[in-house]
């Protein structure tokens, strides 16, 4: 038995299905991403979750206890949202210590797991400011505090990290990840940014349109997208749209200017439209021989621009059939804007799917 189920949980407002027939199962020690495009019904099964919704259809099951019809502080879950929501007017000490007031827990205790809440969070020092006296990341750090003060079974975040520029946002998904697995709850953790998703999760749920498109390791959803729209969604990449011609066990797209080749896939028909997708980072370049034939997999470009990303240098490159994207370790050969290479890939690299409209 898992730890937390969510048994075909529906939620309709009006003619819109917000979730849709969602059934997912969490173990006790997992991080969580439910990693989808704005309006896809996360925040909604979030809440849902946390008792704040009650779904038109389906049950919540946390640690073998139906929930479903139990108000939110029953349920031993606490809920972090992107707008901090800290009280303006109270210290830090105060914020931490304001859900543990309503629990009416003994003074005591409650000194006691503030000490807790500031010591893992590093804010020593800080417990008699107000919240306009701390920086972006030590607010989310407070608020991240007053969700874990109450001891929750499971701890709910709904994209905490979006008011945070980029570099704070990436220390504060290390944190936020360290506090997870020192914790041993699940945190169950909303996010539209592939990034946060991949960086922190051991599993992640797309939703796309109330529905759960897959919820598998991150590795799989990154590495073996099940779906067009997971193809798209995660990761970066070049989508080539062509007609299939099975040959074999290789599936070759013709009409797009390049032969694509790859394993043939089930879903993929002889003669039907269908997309490919390469990751940026498949892509590999080598500077173009004269007279060389092109070949499967294979396209000649011309360097427009070199963007520097650190470690990473992202060349978009002209060919007949548009532009593409390739993204190369700076440790490799680098071009220049206005040189003429090889784009190749291997068939592996390659994610086929029949074509649909986008999304
Ligand atoms: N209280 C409500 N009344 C009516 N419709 C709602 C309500 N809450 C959400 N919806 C609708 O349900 C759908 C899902 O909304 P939800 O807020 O769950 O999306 P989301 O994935 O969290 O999006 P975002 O990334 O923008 O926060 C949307 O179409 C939204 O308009
Ligand atoms: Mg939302």
């Amino acid at each position: 038995m898992s730890y937390i189920t969510l048994d075909g949980v529906s939620k309709q407002y009006g003619n819109v299905w917000a979730v849709d027939r969602v059934n997912m199962a969490i173990e006790k020690k997992e991080f969580v991403s439910l990693l989808g495009p704005s309006g896809s019904g996360k925040t909604t099964l979030l809440r849902i979750i946390a008792g704040l919704e009650k779904p038109t259809q389906g049950r919540v099951l946390i640690d073998g206890e139906d929930v479903t019809h139990l108000p939110p502080h029953l349920r031993g879950v606490a809920m972090v949202f992107q707008e901090f929501l800290l009280f303006p007017h109270r210290t830090v000490y105060e914020n931490l210590a304001f859900p543990l007031r309503m629990l009416k827990l003994q003074k005591g205790e409650i000194e006691a797991r503030v000490e807790w809440a500031l010591g893992i969070l590093s804010l020593n020092g800080l417990e008699k400011r107000y919240p306009n006296q701390l920086s972006g990341g030590q607010q989310q750090r407070v608020a991240l505090g007053r969700g874990l003060v109450g001891r929750p079974k499971v701890l709910l975040l709904d994209e905490p990290l979006a008011n945070l520029d980029r570099e704070l946002r990436q220390e504060m998904e290390v944190e936020i990840r360290k506090h997870q697995s020192a914790l041993g709850i699940p945190f169950i953790y909303v996010t539209h940014n592939q990034e946060e998703a991949l960086s922190m999760s051991d599993r992640i749920a797309v939703v796309r349109g109330g529905r759960i498109e897959d919820f598998a390791a991150r590795t799989d959803i990154y590495d073996r997208p099940k779906t067009a729209f997971i193809a798209q969604f995660v990761g970066r990449s070049n989508r080539f749209e062509g007609i299939a011609a099975l040959q074999k066990k290789q599936l070759a797209l013709r009409g797009t200017g390049v032969v694509i080749e790859t394993s043939a896939r089930d879903a993929i028909a002889e003669g039907m439209t269908a997309a490919a997708y390469v990751k940026n980072e498949k892509i590999r370049l080598r500077p173009a021989e004269k007279g060389a034939d092109g070949g499967a997999n294979t396209l000649f470009a011309t360097i427009k621009h070199v963007i520097l990303r650190g470690a990473y240098a992202e060349y978009l490159l002209t060919w007949k059939g548009g532009e593409i994207i390739a993204s190369r370790p700076r440790s490799e050969v680098e071009f220049k804007e206005g040189a003429e290479v090889v784009a190749f890939w291997t068939g592996e690299d390659v994610d086929v799917f029949p074509a649909e409209k986008s999304a």
